[in-house]
């Protein structure tokens, strides 16, 4: 039925930041709230979607009707996301994964030394890359979160990482992005995209969702 697109699919959502410890009570992390993630997860299951929901530290409650998996790290959001992938027919990587991580965690409390300090980081996992090079891959949709050049990121993350879809949005404006309850997207297939509107994130997501039935049902050869 045409308000249940997705009735029988599995969906796999990754969705808020990630904490990357530096050592007992300091972390690394960003401004994500999870509120994109948590919308996209309500919007799967309003239209059929058996859904799981792997989130990093939110406020948000946990949405009705959705397998919720909380992680804190890159690493352990890598390992709950890879070990469900090849199971679900899509995944929507809506997370801000740490691009990196420190490459040491302190076991004590770090102390005052000097006037200044230096971090090591150490690269994390790509997790979207990996899940798109699975042998038994989802259909593969990634975000793309951007303070210059858009579409020109969006679309070199798209082939690069080899998506079925992307979902660009202007993050550091004064609306839309991070924590805020609005957004707007600019969505970019191989052949094709769409310009998703300033709306509320749930009203956003049910549109999302939308777009991803119809490009996977295009993408079925019958
Ligand atoms: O959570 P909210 O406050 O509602 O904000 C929503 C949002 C701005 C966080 C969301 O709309 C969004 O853009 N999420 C992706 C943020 C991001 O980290 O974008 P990126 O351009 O750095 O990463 C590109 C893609 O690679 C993303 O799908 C990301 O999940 C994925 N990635 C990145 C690094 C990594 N190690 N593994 C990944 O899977």
């Amino acid at each position: 039925p045409a308000e249940r697109p997705l009735q029988g699919m599995k969906v796999l959502i990754s969705a808020g930041p990630t904490r990357e410890p530096l050592d007992p009570v300091r972390y690394l992390t960003n401004r994500s709230s999870g509120k994109m993630g948590y919308a996209l997860a309500e919007a799967a299951r309003d239209m059929g979607a058996s859904v799981i929901l792997v989130s990093g530290p939110t406020q948000l409650p946990p949405p009705a009707q959705v397998d919720l998996v909380r992680v804190e790290t890159a690493a352990e959001m890598y390992e709950a996301v890879i070990a469900r992938a090849e199971a679900s027919d899509i995944y929507i990587g809506a997370a801000a994964v740490a691009d990196y991580t420190p490459a040491e965690t302190q076991s004590e409390k770090i102390k005052k030394r000097g006037d200044t300090a230096t971090l090591v980081l150490r690269k994390t996992r790509d997790i979207l890359a990996e899940v798109a090079a699975l042998e038994k891959r989802p259909f593969t949709v990634g975000f793309a979160a951007e303070t210059v050049d858009l579409e020109a990121y969006a679309l070199d993350k798209l082939a690069r990482k080899n998506l079925d879809m992307i979902a660009a949005n202007w993050v550091g404006q004064a609306e839309g992005g991070f924590d805020s309850d609005r957004n707007a997207l600019e969505v970019f297939w191989k052949g094709g995209r769409e310009a998703l509107a300033m709306t509320g994130k749930k009203r956003l997501a049910d549109r999302l969702t939308a777009l991803i039935a119809e490009r996977l049902q295009a993408g079925v050869v019958v």
